[in-house]
């Protein structure tokens, strides 16, 4: 394309083409239309590309800017994210496929504590959205998980700011070492899905610093992301999209951004405002946008000098970008070298919440019978943006059978027979966004007896889908259902009876309740969504093959409502996102709900770490292991702390050192060390 233009512009002999040192020159040269037309996105011509038949360079990607073909400058392509690069897996007329790789969701890479295992996550990741055309990943989601409701959590790494933030340092490392950039979202604080496009999250400006913006800023300083994406929700009665304070006054003046901030993919807003306020791209954009800023230009309600700076800044991005650069993509990334890499990272990230009389490692050479839809249907990850188009996902039935376990019949035929009859069908939502889990297969008593004959021991996976556009519910969502506590509690008693054990797998994208059932089993994993390799990993955590090592990244209380924020969280509101609650169509410029961050610094441990609070289920920072490590005192020095550990127990595995002081202020985690063996860790 560049060349293409290049040519043009060259043969014409009439224009500069772009380069990195000559932005000015062509600025000066652009027309306000192009100018206007810069900052202003493509629409939905390569998200939507299938349907509306467009010809567009990677059919799927989020959106695209606009190019100036005269003056040598390309239209970049944009893709989600965060869990893998999001384009269509076929392209009309075009041979071979762009199936992706299913990473493991935030929660997961958080829990990993490990953040070289997360930025070989990104590297992967950069290195696909490079061979597929790429230029910019849509992100790491990086909002604080605020409340266990929000709809979005699993694309969010942590309650804790430092965490997030070291967390999304490592992802965008990873994949902008690739040439391609980033967009850290959804700035900020955007913690709930409820009214997301007009909701005003109403917080004190110490608790935003400290809190919501802090992992922003980390990732700022530490990283330097190409761009950031401006939530949809308001900040303190301003759309963040059109907040000055925010976008130019702390992201710029007193973090030193110099990178890009596009919008999130709102409709239409004030877009001179939001040129005023420093956001420099509007996605996905449309022509009526464009009109509107150069009448606005042409009226004097905006100045073309604050219009320059925007178009300034898409330029310093453009010119970075492999479109630019004139990379050919291969569309051939290597899928089966970030297969491993996603199995790793599940492997790091999945947490040992209980595990008693030796129930795991589980012996090999063994039958299990495997009880919940989740067991043979094992959900990788999210719906909305977040969801991938990836190649396939090994289910635990498979992933276990790689171990030396077998699935018990006829239990595994009733459930293949099940989901094959009652999967939802998909449609062109499903196609684009994921498709909605099957429902839990009901269960009686006497199927559970039956399955008990040649099976050596039951796992039940319970499973939690949710994504974008809405909050979970309380109901059937954090709880487990009527039918999910029955089932389990007929597994257990059935197993106990015959001496045999019971091990429960949570495969879920956020937090759930486990206090009132934890005593049943005799073990619990945590696999979150462990993406496409996710029954691999779990397998192998569950044979022993690999000594978990994940940590919690979050806390899980014993009831919802210990958590200050349930006191300020829509938890039972059941309607879309973008109306309000009667159901009527929000209007821009009305009073169109809010919520107030009342709960203030009082967010996950930072709460529960206080005497005179309520118990809680697992703690931050939580996670089992099958060997013992221990762990010396911390040393420091000025501006380090380093740690000695020491595996005292029977099996290789990793450790985690978490030093809060009295809120988390450094970490880190240990190569595989094998027994006896001892590493000194320096702390970041
Ligand atoms: C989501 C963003 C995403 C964008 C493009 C929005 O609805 O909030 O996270 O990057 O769509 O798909």
């Amino acid at each position: 394309m560049l060349m293409e233009s290049m040519a043009l512009s060259e043969r014409e002999g009439l224009f500069p083409t772009l380069n990195e040192n000559n932005i000015d020159q062509i600025i000066a040269q652009l027309s306000l239309k192009e100018k206007a037309s810069l900052v202003v996105g493509d629409g939905y011509k390569s998200m939507l590309s299938r349907v509306l038949r467009t010809k567009v360079p990677v059919p799927g990607a989020a959106g695209m800017t606009r190019a100036v073909p005269r003056l040598g400058i390309p239209a970049i392509v944009l893709s989600d994210g965060p869990a893998g690069v999001r384009i269509e897996p076929k392209r009309r007329g075009q041979e071979g496929t762009f199936f992706c790789t299913g990473f493991p969701i935030g929660s997961l890479l958080a829990s990993t504590w490990n953040t070289e295992m997360v930025e070989k996550v990104g590297e992967a990741i950069g290195q696909e959205a490079l061979e597929y055309g790429v230029d910019v990943m849509l992100a790491p989601g990086m909002n604080i998980q605020r409340n266990p409701l929000c709809g979005r959590n699993f694309e969010y790494f942590s309650e804790d700011p430092l965490l997030s933030g070291r967390t999304a340092v490592a992802y965008v490392r990873g994949v902008q070492s690739q040439g391609v950039g980033t967009s850290v979202k959804h700035f900020a604080p955007n913690n709930q899905e409820t009214n997301r496009l007009w909701n005003d999250s109403r917080v004190d400006e110490d608790v935003l610093r400290q809190i919501y913006l802090k992992n922003f800023e980390i990732a700022i300083k530490e990283s330097e992301p190409w761009t950031v994406m401006a939530s949809y929700n308001r900040l303190n009665g301003v759309h963040t999209q059109e907040d000055r304070w925010l976008l130019t006054k702390v992201l710029r003046e007193e973090w030193g951004f110099k990178g890009l901030v596009m919008t999130d993919w709102t409709g239409k807003r004030n877009t001179p405002s939001q040129i005023q306020a420093g956001c420099d791209l509007m996605e996905p954009g449309g022509k009526s946008q464009i009109k509107e800023l150069v009448k606005a230009v042409k009226s004097g309600e905006l100045q073309e000098a604050d219009l320059d700076i925007c178009v300034r800044r898409v330029l310093e991005l453009i010119v970075k970008t492999p479109t630019f650069k004139d990379h050919v993509p291969s569309g051939k990334p290597d899928l089966e070298a970030h297969a491993a890499v996603a199995r790793e990272a599940a492997e790091e990230g999945i947490v040992l919440l209980k595990n008693e009389l030796g129930t795991l490692p589980l012996a090999k050479g063994m039958t299990a019978a495997l009880f919940g839809v989740g067991s043979y249907q094992l959900l990788a990850g999210g719906t909305g943006s977040g969801h991938v188009h990836r190649p396939y996902v090994i289910n635990l039935d498979q992933g276990l059978a790689e171990e030396g376990i077998q699935a018990n019949e006829p239990l595994s035929s009733l459930y293949a027979n099940y989901i094959q009859k009652n999967s939802p069908k998909k449609s062109f939502m499903s196609n684009m966004l994921g498709s909605p889990a099957c429902a839990e297969m009901p269960l009686s008593r006497e199927n559970v007896e039956k399955a008990v004959g040649e099976a050596d021991y039951a796992i039940l996976t319970l499973s939690r889908q949710a994504g974008e556009g809405g909050d979970r519910h309380l109901e059937d969502d954090f709880l487990l259902s009527d039918a999910e506590k029955q089932m389990l509690k007929d597994i257990c008693e059935v197993y106990h009876a015959r001496g045999k054990r019971v091990i429960v797998v949570l495969n879920v994208g956020g937090v759930v309740e486990t206090a009132s059932w934890k005593h049943l089993p005799d073990a619990i994993v945590l696999a979150w969504q462990p993406g496409q390799e996710g029954g691999n990993a779990l397998a192998r955590i569950l044979s022993g093959s690999i000594c978990p090592s994940g940590r919690l990244p979050v806390t899980f209380p014993v009831d919802y409502f210990d958590l200050p924020s349930s006191a300020h969280f829509p938890y039972d509101y059941k309607g879309g996102s973008s109306m309000i609650p009667s159901g009527k169509k929000i209007v821009d410029g009305e009073n169109v709900g809010y919520t107030e961050y009342k709960e203030g610094f009082q967010v996950g441990y930072r709460y529960f770490s206080q005497p005179g609070t309520p118990e809680v289920s697992y703690p931050f920072g939580f996670g089992l292991s099958y060997t013992q490590f221990e762990v010396g005192e911390p040393v420091w020095t000025e501006d380090s702390v380093s740690v000695t550990v020491t595996n005292i127990g029977p099996v290789a595995g990793k450790e985690v050192v978490i030093v809060k002081n009295p809120y988390l202020s450094a970490f880190g985690k240990t190569r595989l060390l094998q027994p006896g063996e001892s590493q000194t860790l320096v702390l970041q």
